[in-house]
């Protein structure tokens, strides 16, 4: 079965085709081909994400993705398109599921609606070092699992357990299928959020994650130390919620007081986003040990732009080594959006009975 992944939740525009097949029953795929166009420079001049540019792009950009997609390809016949149905930017979705439905309808082939978040779920069972094209089977891991989803929208910490969803069945191989359950979730900014609030507070470019993370590490590297203490918002709250408005508020005092007290040098910054970064990997970290320990998890899945930031990533290798349990983490190329995930998210999810049923649904939650 081939399959077209479509992603426009956001700022980039994405399409995939990917192969699979059912070989003793264990689900296998491949990767033909996975496109991805960032709309980020465009989006910096605004300091994030503004939506109907975002449409606008996506509108622009996804007939030229497609013909480059199909342009060196021999496949002919696709048998089935996923799409990302939300969480994300509304304008931005009906770009793609529009573009989806009107495919669907010229193939006669069913268009099968994707949760994003579901999506960097199944992103991070893919093989790092497979070679494109060649077949692979998804790792495997045992339930309950504990999902840590960071991304630009989104906080979440979520319980897989064996079941239905009430969105239908997801299945892994022979797996019986998994449903979610959100344990906890910010209540307010998310983590990707409060990275790209941070950075511009320090005169960096959207997206800010990758540049704090860099700032981080050169202060280490430099022996730089932070200039303040910032707070670990909700760290002892008790549940498995987060809140990174006020951790972004503290930055912003610091940074005033700094410009009043002429000492915002380069060295400066640099030791802020080391603060930065640490007070959300400790709370990050907390929260799912936490969640690890209360469900008895037995596996710990990461994904979403967030995770990949290094020092998230190394944290989280230390506490899963010492909890025992496996970590799956996204391989870098596709920690970001990208339709390879949802492509991979539709053909487990599987065709619905009725074809190109779509709605838009906006801010969802997984
Ligand atoms: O999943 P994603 O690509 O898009 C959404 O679904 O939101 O996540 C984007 C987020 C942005 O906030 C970006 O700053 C953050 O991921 N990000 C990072 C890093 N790379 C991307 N945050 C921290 N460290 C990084 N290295
Ligand atoms: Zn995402």
């Amino acid at each position: 079965m081939i399959i077209l992944g479509i992603e426009t939740s956001c700022d980039e525009t994405a399409l995939a085709l990917i192969e699979t097949r059912k070989t003793g029953g264990v689900f296998e795929c491949r990767v033909i081909d996975s496109l991805v166009h960032s709309q980020a420079e465009l989006h910096s001049a605004y300091g994030g994400v503004y939506p109907n540019l975002a449409k606008r792009e996506h509108k622009k950009n996804l007939p030229i993705l497609f013909s480059k997609l199909f342009s060196d390809l021999s496949v002919l016949k696709v048998d089935a398109i996923a799409v990302t149905e939300g969480p994300g930017l509304e304008p931005a979705l009906w770009v793609g599921i529009e573009f989806a439905r009107e495919l669907g309808e010229k193939w006669r082939v069913p268009v099968i609606p994707v949760n994003h978040m579901e999506g960097h779920i199944v992103g991070s069972l893919l093989e790092s070092d497979a070679p494109r094209g060649s077949w692979q089977k998804l790792k495997e891991f045992e339930l309950p699992a504990i999902a840590l989803l960071i991304s630009g929208g989104h906080t979440e910490l979520v319980k897989i357990s064996e079941g239905r969803t009430s969105r239908g069945l997801v299945s892994g191989g022979e797996a019986s299928g998994w449903s979610y359950q959100i344990l906890g979730q910010t209540l307010d900014d998310a983590c990707g959020e409060a990275f790209d609030k941070t950075a511009r507070l320090l005169g960096l470019p959207y997206p800010g994650g990758p540049h704090i993370s860099r700032l981080a590490t050169q202060a280490e590297e430099e022996g730089i130390q932070p200039p303040v203490k910032l707070p670990r918002p909700m760290i002892g709250s008790g549940d498995f919620n987060f809140s990174f408005s006020g951790l972004k508020t503290a930055v912003l005092y610091a940074v005033r007081k700094a410009q009043e007290e002429d000492s915002f040098t380069e060295t400066y910054k640099k030791g802020l986003a080391l603060e930065f970064e640490l007070a959300v990997t400790e709370v990050l970290e907390k929260k799912t040990r936490e969640t690890i320990e209360e469900v008895g998890a037995r596996a710990l899945i990461i994904g979403g732009g967030v995770s990949a930031n290094r020092r998230i990533r190394e944290r989280f290798e230390k506490l899963t080594e010492k909890s025992s349990i496996p970590l799956f983490l996204p391989s870098r190329h596709i920690s970001g959006d990208n339709a390879l995930m949802i492509a991979l998210a539709g053909a487990l999810r599987g065709a619905p009975a009725e074809r190109n049923i779509l709605r838009a649904q906006g801010t969802k939650k997984l």
